[in-house]
Order: structure tokens, then C-alpha cells, then sequence
């Protein structure tokens, strides 16, 4: 072999992700294998797939409600609400079915105040965070009677204010602290650093608190802070959260008494090889070093309550070899799911039909790619698949967060159906679009 060519040999082989072949459907409860077929709690993904075609986002209800009700638990008697992270997932059925648990919810835009109001959900359970609300955004959150703002900077504070006093409301208002914590996950995930956009240092925010202390339009209700997401090890979230608690007795001490902190979201999830942390431990964590605040914990979760309850189900179009690289072409693109392209995201992907019905057929290393006219256009590359062909159905597992939110039309493709199942039935929580939603207000 040349030199270049085992270059080029020992890239590919470092771009192979790292998979420990352990059947995702075995990570997942409510997915399973029965006989030979994958099943979401007790329907068939093929008879998804042939009612409602592909590509299509598949949730389990079962999944999402396990997922709240584990972390709610695990949070005992601490006085907490958890506040659904609105971005992961906005499907207006995914919001109803977490409103119906309990949940309060977290937004950062008039759009995700918008969807929660068709949902009926009640405005005093919603917090507002975000770096760039708008004052019209603001307006309307206040006019809405939110929970609280997260405020971001001392000029968002002043636009808070004024708004306030313009519609004669008080503000029910948190500062939103950077704690200049490193919290792993891919950097654009990371929020949590004195170098990001997020957030005030608080030799910024004290000061902040203080001036307002006594305002009429600003009533401190709480503290808050979010890290980053997809995060793996609890020493980030202990070290911010005793951070933002030494800061909470502060602002106690200087007069400024506060009853909530909110931790934000963040807790990782497992997709592949990741192990994730277990929401016992950072409900305990979490628990251990609030007690003696006696303040009510707000948390922000949204990948761990959503992500591993979808799949994207999606279809072999080709299959095709070039210079003996393996390609699988599919019905679903990065304008469907992006996470790939974006993050370098590892996504398991298998057959939802194998002969066996198992997980040990024979494999070969393949990319799996869309149709979008790009080489980002990617969901796996060197991926161990057993051997599919046109028309065989593909599971794309790990999907439920950041998956149909993050969809565009780009190659003008439409966006994907979403389906929701809820023990032995599913009904379409989203059609797909039409040709003509394509080119609605144009
Ligand atoms: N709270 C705030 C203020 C946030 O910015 C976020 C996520 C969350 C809560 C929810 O975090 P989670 O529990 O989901 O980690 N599109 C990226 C993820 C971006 C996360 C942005 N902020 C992805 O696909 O990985």
C-alpha cells in the first residue's frame, strides 16, 4: 500500500465510530424485538411505517412518561418542578401529554409561548430563558403572566422593566448566572464557559440583584443556571450547583430572598457507547446540596425526558458500491435529521426486520446517506449493518430530541410525519407536509 493510500486507509478507519453493537432496542424498554420484528410498546414499526410511510418520527408515549415520572421521583421530597425543555421536542401532543404529568415548561421564543398556549397549558408553570428575547417577546410573556424570566443581561433587565411598568404588572424575574464550568458534550452543546454567550459572571449579576432589590417592576423570585447538554459526569453539575448555591445565601444575607433556583437541563443520554448518568444520582446529587437552601429546584430537562423515546423510521432507497466503499441510500436527509451532520452525533441504525430476529446477523461497514446533494448528507458512516436492500425498512434510534425541531425544507424536501404511540395503538401526531406547504407564503 502507498503512503497516501494508508492515509487515506487510517482516516476512514478513525471516522468509524466507536459501537459496542449492543442492540438498542435493548436499551430502550419500550422497543423491542418480537419474533422477528421491532416493535414500539405493543405496535409493529413496520405496520407504522406502511400506514403512515417514512420517513416518520415514531414516539412512545410510555417512554416519554417513564422518563418524567423517574426524575420526578428521584427528586422526593425536595419542593421541585420540573420544567420540560419546550426546544427538544414541540410537538403540541408531546406538550399536552406532558402537561398531563405535572410538568411545567421551559421556552426561549414567542413561538414555543405560542404552542404551549394552544396546548392550554397554564402560563404560571413556563420559564423564559435565552440570551435574545425581544421586546415584543417580552411583552407577551408578561401579558401571558409566565412563571418567570431568566434574564441574561443587565440591558434585557432594563427592556423587563420597562415593559412591566409600561403594562403595570410586576416581573416575576431570575438572572441567569454563568458559572465558568466546562461541561463536556460537543462544543456547540456547551453553554456553561465565561467564553460563551450565556449567562452573566456574577460580579455582573450581584449588582444587578441589588439595584433592583426594591424595584416596582422587578420581583427577584429566583436564581438560575443551565451548563450545557448531553452532559455525562456529575462534576460539572455539582460544581456549578454549589457555585449557584453559595450565591443564593449571598443574595439572602445582602436582602435579596429568593425561592427558586433553576438548574437548567443537560442530563446526557445514552445513543451508543455513551454511558449515561442515571437520574437517581443526579436527583441526589442535586438534593444533597440544596437541602440546607430550603429553596423550590426548577429543572429544565429535555433530551433525557425526550431523545430516547423516538425513532426516525426511514426506507432503503439503493444500495451501491464506489471503489468499495458501501453506500445505503434513504428516503430521510440531513434536512429530516440533522444531528449527524451537525455534531458528529452517533445515532445507531438497524433494520426494524431481521431474519434471524436478532441482533447478531452478519455485518458490513456501510455510510448510510440521504438524497440532499451534499456530503454532509450523512446519518452513519462505517456503520455495521447487516445486509439491507431496497426497501427494507431502517430504525434510526435516539431521535426524539432535537430531531424533528431541528427539520428544514432544504432541497425543498418536505418535513417528515410524527407519530405518537400509546400502548397498542398510534395515531399521527403531525402529517407530513404537502407540496404546497412548500411554497406557503410565498
Ligand atoms: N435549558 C436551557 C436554557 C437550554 O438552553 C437547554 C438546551 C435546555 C434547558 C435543555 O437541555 P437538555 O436537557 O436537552 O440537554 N440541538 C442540540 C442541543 C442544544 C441544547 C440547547 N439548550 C443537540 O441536538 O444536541
Amino acid at each position: 500500500m502507498s503512503a497516501s493510500a494508508a492515509r487515506r486507509a487510517s482516516s476512514r478507519r478513525s471516522k468509524s465510530p466507536a459501537y459496542s453493537g449492543i442492540d438498542p432496542a435493548g436499551y430502550t424498554p419500550e422497543f423491542s424485538w418480537r419474533g422477528n420484528d421491532l416493535y414500539c410498546e405493543g405496535v409493529r414499526l413496520e405496520e407504522i411505517a406502511a400506514r403512515a410511510g417514512t420517513p416518520a418520527y415514531v414516539y412512545s408515549a410510555a417512554s416519554i412518561t417513564g422518563a418524567y415520572r423517574k426524575l420526578n421521583q428521584a427528586l422526593g421530597r425536595q419542593p421541585h418542578t420540573i420544567c420540560y425543555s419546550v426546544k427538544a421536542n414541540s410537538n403540541l401532543s408531546i406538550l399536552r401529554l406532558l402537561a398531563r404529568l405535572g410538568s411545567g415548561f421551559d421556552i426561549v421564543s414567542a413561538g414555543e409561548l405560542f404552542r404551549l398556549q394552544r396546548a392550554g397549558v397554564d402560563a404560571e408553570s413556563i420559564v423564559f430563558s435565552g440570551a435574545g428575547k425581544s421586546r415584543d417577546e417580552i411583552r407577551e410573556a408578561l401579558r401571558a403572566r409566565i412563571g418567570l424570566f431568566n434574564v441574561e443581561s443587565a440591558a434585557e433587565l432594563e427592556i423587563l422593566a420597562s415593559e412591566a411598568s409600561r403594562s403595570g404588572s410586576r416581573a416575576p424575574a431570575a438572572i441567569r448566572v454563568n458559572p465558568d464550568v466546562e461541561a463536556g458534550g460537543h462544543p456547540h452543546i456547551s453553554t456553561g464557559r465565561r467564553s460563551h454567550k450565556f449567562g452573566m459572571d456574577w460580579e455582573t449579576a450581584l449588582p444587578q440583584y441589588l439595584q433592583y432589590r426594591d424595584s416596582r417592576w422587578i420581583d427577584w423570585r429566583g436564581i438560575s443556571a443551565h451548563i450545557g447538554s448531553q452532559i455525562l459526569s456529575l462534576t460539572p453539575f455539582r460544581r456549578a450547583l454549589t457555585r449557584l448555591a453559595r450565591h443564593f445565601r449571598e443574595l439572602a444575607d445582602s436582602g435579596v430572598k429568593l425561592r427558586y433556583l433553576d438548574f437548567g437541563g443537560g442530563l446526557g443520554v445514552r445513543y451508543s457507547n455513551e454511558k449515561a448518568l442515571s437520574p437517581a444520582n443526579y436527583a441526589k446529587t442535586i438534593t444533597r446540596i440544596l437541602r440546607p437552601l430550603r429553596c423550590h429546584l426548577l429543572l429544565e430537562p429535555g433530551r433525557s425526558i425526550i431523545a430516547p423515546a423516538g425513532v426516525l423510521l426511514m426506507r432503503v432507497l439503493y444500495t451501491k458500491e464506489n471503489r468499495g466503499k458501501k453506500f445505503v441510500i434513504v428516503d430521510a436527509a440531513m434536512n429530516d435529521f440533522i444531528r449527524p451532520a451537525l455534531y458528529d452525533a452517533v445515532h445507531p441504525i438497524t433494520p426494524a426486520k431481521r431474519p434471524g430476529g436478532n441482533n447478531n446477523g452478519p455485518k458490513i461497514r456501510v455510510d448510510v446517506v440521504g438524497p440532499v446533494c451534499e456530503s454532509g448528507d450523512f446519518f452513519a458512516q462505517d456503520w455495521p449493518l447487516e445486509r439491507v436492500s431496497s426497501g427494507d425498512l431502517l430504525v434510526l434510534w435516539g431521535a426524539g430530541a432535537y430531531g424533528f425541531v431541528q427539520t428544514s425544507n432544504y432541497n425543498s424536501r418536505v418535513r417528515p410525519t410524527e407519530v405518537l404511540v400509546e400502548g397498542g395503538s398510534f395515531r399521527l401526531i403531525r402529517r407530513r407536509e404537502s407540496l404546497s406547504d412548500l411554497i406557503r407564503g410565498e
